[in-house]
C-alpha cells in the first residue's frame, strides 16, 4: 500500500525505516532521499512508525 503518493513511498518502506531506528516521518523520508510535499501522509506515517516502535519495545 502506498502511504505517500507525492513520493511513492510504501507502507513497508516506512515500517522498515522505523525498524532501523527512525522516529519521525520527516527523518524516514529523508533516509529514502525524499521529503514531504503536501504533508497529507504525515499523520498516517507517524502512526506506522509508532506501531513499529511499540512492536520493537
Ligand atoms: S502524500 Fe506524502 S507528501 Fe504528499
Amino acid at each position: 500500500m502506498v502511504v505517500c503518493h507525492c513520493n511513492a513511498i510504501r507502507e513497508r518502506d516506512v515500517r522498515e525505516a522505523a525498524r532501523s531506528g527512525v522516529d519521525c516521518p520527516i527523518r524516514a523520508y529523508a533516509q529514502m532521499g525524499r521529503r514531504p510535499r503536501c504533508g497529507q501522509c504525515i499523520p498516517y506515517a507517524r502512526e506506522l512508525i509508532a506501531e513499529e516502535r511499540v512492536a520493537a519495545a
